[in-house]
């Protein structure tokens, strides 16, 4: 016995380490016909391990202090070794987190991945992505430029528009009556720790589920139906390690490769990832001509936006927005059809994903724009199709004609 495996031998004696890489990794067996929509899963991963990496290194040099924080990242940026790379690496990282993540979820769209077994995944999914909402958010905050300030004195005060609590809720979110250094103090703390052990915790929960009752494919079949009668392996399963490591390695290659081309070519993506009005400190007597959040929450601005206020009050608009995201944990019961992928789903089911895509992009879009009375008719509009699509689910995924599942996957 090599000293290697004797050393394995004590390891595996006091820790499951052999049985936990053959569980997930070696015997763990994945449908054999993953496809380009299957690396966003990993992508966002590596996505997350960079932002944590650049985040500790940008809070070694950033200053959580309305005095000092702008000009402690232009410090980073112009004096730091190599400051402007981890710092351009964290702001692109944030806009490519959610490009993966709402890539990820429409793969799960595609495919039916959050239909049973896989409900709880599909939950967990959501509340990560609610989390990271709200990391990105409270992170905006702290460069403290004109929009960072702007930014989340209109976020806050939505929270003002609850009847009742409103006000004394967003005195309580902002610890003061404006946003001030207190509300610096505490989106600090909660974007460096509390919110990144939220997500780490809501990903491990994500990959528990998922590995218990294992991948979905774009057949939508369930490849643990179908199993070798001697050896107990899914006919179409293959060992995640190597296949899928291997796999996800090119992946991971092809977004460095794009994720580098931003970095050094448009780190700011022309306002997108980075806005110009961010390069200003910020300044509480002068509010910048168009307040716009980055585009990756636009799409819920616009929802915001598109409802009439209600006796002077936002209320209505703040309950869409809110309602938008909410119904989306509903969906694997909302869903009637007696398929999963979009391969054998009848037309109606392609036309409202269709609809719905468009409508997000759409709203995406109009978000970005500042609200005009043609815009918002656009807006309202895509709206009522955004929720047309989970509330009319039940009833247009049980009348669609589906084509029959297949055994066994296609390949
Ligand atoms: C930090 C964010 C996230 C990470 C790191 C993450 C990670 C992963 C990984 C590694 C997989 C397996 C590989 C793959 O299927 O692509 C997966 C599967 C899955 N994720 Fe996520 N995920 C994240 C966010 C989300 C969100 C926001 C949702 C939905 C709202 C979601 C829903 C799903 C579903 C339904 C599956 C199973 C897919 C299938 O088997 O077809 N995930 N996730």
């Amino acid at each position: 016995m090599s000293a290697l495996q004797k050393m394995m031998g004590w390891i595996d004696d006091r820790f499951p380490l052999t049985a936990t890489y053959k569980a997930h990794l070696s015997e763990y067996y994945a449908p054999k016909n993953f496809n380009f929509w299957y690396f966003f899963g990993s992508l966002a991963l590596l996505v997350l391990v960079i932002q944590i990496v650049t985040g500790i290194f940008l809070t070694m040099n950033y200053k959580p202090d309305a005095e000092l924080a702008f000009t402690s990242v232009e410090y980073i940026m112009r004096d730091v070794d190599w400051g402007w790379l981890i710092r351009y690496m964290h702001s692109t990282g944030a806009s490519m987190f959610f490009v993966v993540v709402y890539l990820h979820m429409f793969r799960g769209l595609m495919y039916g991945s959050y239909r049973k077994p896989r409900e709880l995944i599909w939950i967990f999914g959501v509340l990560i992505y609610l989390a990271l909402m709200a990391e990105a958010f409270l992170g905006y905050l702290l460069p403290w430029g004109q929009m960072s300030f702007w930014g989340a004195q209109v976020i806050v005060n939505l929270f003002a528009a609850v009847p009742f609590i409103g006000e004394d809720l967003s005195v309580w979110i902002r610890g003061d009556y404006v946003i001030s250094d207190a509300t610096l103090n505490r989106f600090f703390a909660f974007h460096v720790i509390a919110l990144p052990l939220v997500l780490i915790a809501l990903v491990a929960v994500h990959l528990v589920a998922l590995h218990e009752v294992g991948s979905n494919n774009p057949d939508g079949v369930e490849i643990k139906k179908k199993k070798d009668p001697v050896t107990h392996i899914p006919l179409d399963g293959i060992p995640f390690h190597p296949y899928y490591t291997v796999k996800d390695i090119v992946g991971v290659i092809v977004f460095l490769m794009v994720f580098s081309a931003i970095l050094f070519f448009a780190p700011e993506m022309g306002g997108y990832f980075l806005e110009a009005a961010n390069f200003v400190p910020a300044d509480p007597l002068q509010t910048p001509a168009h307040i716009a959040p980055l585009w990756y929450f636009t799409p819920f601005y616009a929802i915001l936006r598109a409802v009439p206020p209600l006796f002077g009050s936002q209320f209505p608009g703040v309950v869409a927005m809110g309602m938008s995201i909410v119904l989306m944990f509903f969906l694997p019961w909302l869903d009637r059809s007696k398929v999963k992928s979009i391969r054998y789903r009848g037309p109606i089911y392609k036309i409202m994903l269709a609809l719905f895509i468009v409508s997000f992009v759409g709203l995406g879009y109009l978000g970005l724009l500042p609200s005009t009375p043609v815009a918002t008719i656009f807006a309202q509009v895509f709206s009522v199709i955004y929720f047309l699509f989970f509330l009319l689910m039940p009833w247009y995924t049980s009348i669609d004609k589906t084509k029959p599942e297949p055994e066994r996957v296609t390949g």
